[in-house]
């Protein structure tokens, strides 16, 4: 059976790499991994192969930047032509970048089965872009492979086939897992100067929050004012890293400028920090303060708190044990937020269901059931 497996950007890679890892086990698999090149800077793509031992791209597409549909359709064109060269029986999609709906759209509309791996998670937001690629991706896809509750109860109600639904797990937890060792040896705590539980955490790189500038200097606002209390780290993705140039939030908006409050702690913007490095440094903080996804479910299972800057989150399940809040973006909501977990340890909670480092094993094992079936069907036509 061959897989054509599609990443793009960054979160795509954590989740393609226990996919990858299991493939290897199993001899009638021939997994082919394409790269879009969505992602094409060092920290941002070629870092996670080394670290997450992901083998290199049979094909890198080179799309780079560009408008929604710009990039999209540059993806599409390009891989297009790779259906028919590799003539794979499935092709595997993660997440919901561009690149996801992109190659989900090509196989489908050239009839090659569809894998979606982290199916039917919603924000009901359909101003963010991931939301609409998830909707689509979906309604496009043979298997879906449900990360949490809620995804299942979304694609009942969107009238997808149950039979075409697995929940699995978390294959982003499978890698946070596989990689649990190498997070405790990690010295970039120190390294940084910090100590355990002393510094805050920050991640910011959502269109609505770091697009406008009004909105960034209000987040800004929001994190000077952490910074009188504790260090505030923030590595910063290059989209936020050119809105702060472009918005003319630093003197150069270059990420080695700092800005220390007078007792010597203050925000101090980082290069986007390597996967392990990331997940130390998420592990030792006193609390994360992000608008992504991925990081809501680590965060969740490193038993760190979590406060998301945004209104709404299509991981409702990191919310509902209890280690993850809402925080929006108003800055005394933010305030108190912090004061809040500053304040008090999290309660006991227990994982999401199946979110136990096997997600991976069980995607595999439903694809090589569904080619058998596959191909008993082939010979019967
Ligand atoms: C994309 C995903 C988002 C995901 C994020 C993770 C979509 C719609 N969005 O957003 O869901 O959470 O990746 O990082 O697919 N850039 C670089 N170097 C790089 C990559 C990007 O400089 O290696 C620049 C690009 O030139 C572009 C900007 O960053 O100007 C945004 O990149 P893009 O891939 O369009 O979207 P992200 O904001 O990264």
């Amino acid at each position: 059976m061959r897989i054509l497996n599609v990443v793009g950007a960054r979160p795509n890679f954590v989740k393609i790499a226990p996919l990858m890892a299991e493939y290897r086990k199993y001899k009638e698999i021939e997994p082919i991994l394409v790269h879009t090149g969505q992602h094409y800077d060092d920290a941002m793509s070629n870092s996670f192969f080394e670290e997450l031992e992901i083998p290199q791209p049979d094909v890198n597409l080179e799309v780079g930047a560009g408008t929604h549909a710009v990039q999209t359709a540059e993806i599409m064109k390009r891989f297009e032509p790779l259906i028919s060269e590799y003539n794979p029986e499935i092709v595997a999609v993660v997440g919901d970048v561009n690149s996801t709906l992109a190659c989900a759209l090509v196989a489908a509309k050239l009839r090659v089965r569809v894998a979606h791996v982290e199916a039917g998670l919603r924000s009901f937001d359909r101003g963010m872009p991931e939301e609409i690629n998830r909707i689509l991706t979906d309604a496009l896809s043979d298997f879906l492979f449900v990360t949490e509750p809620s995804g299942l109860d979304n694609l009942k109600r969107e009238g997808v086939s149950p039979d075409k639904i697995f929940f699995v797990g978390n294959v982003m937890i499978d890698a946070l897992m596989r990689n649990f060792s190498k997070i405790q040896k990690s010295s970039i705590v120190s390294t940084l100067g910090l100590t355990d539980k002393g510094y805050a955490l920050i991640t910011l790189h959502r269109p609505s929050n770091v697009d406008r500038p009004e909105t960034l200097r209000r987040i800004f606002g929001v994190l000077r004012a952490i910074g009188q209390d504790m260090p505030v780290i923030f590595p910063i993705h290059p989209r936020t890293r050119a809105n702060i140039r472009k918005f003319g939030l630093f003197e150069s908006g270059d990420a080695r400028d700092a800005s220390f409050s007078r007792n010597g702690h203050g925000v101090q913007l980082l290069e986007p920090v390597r996967y392990i490095d990331f997940l130390t440094l998420m592990r030792s903080a006193k609390f994360v303060l992000t608008d992504s996804g991925g990081i809501q479910e680590e965060a969740t299972v490193l038993r760190v708190p979590c406060l998301t800057m945004r209104q709404n989150t299509e991981r409702p399940v990191t919310v509902e044990v209890g280690a993850n809040v809402l925080v929006g973006t108003d800055p005394e909501d933010v305030l108190d937020a912090v004061r809040q977990v500053s304040n008090q340890p999290l309660p006991p909670y227990e994982m999401p269901l199946m979110w136990d480092g096997h997600a991976a094993e069980r995607i595999v094992r439903v694809l090589i059931r569904q080619a058998k079936w596959i191909a008993s069907e082939t010979i019967a036509a």
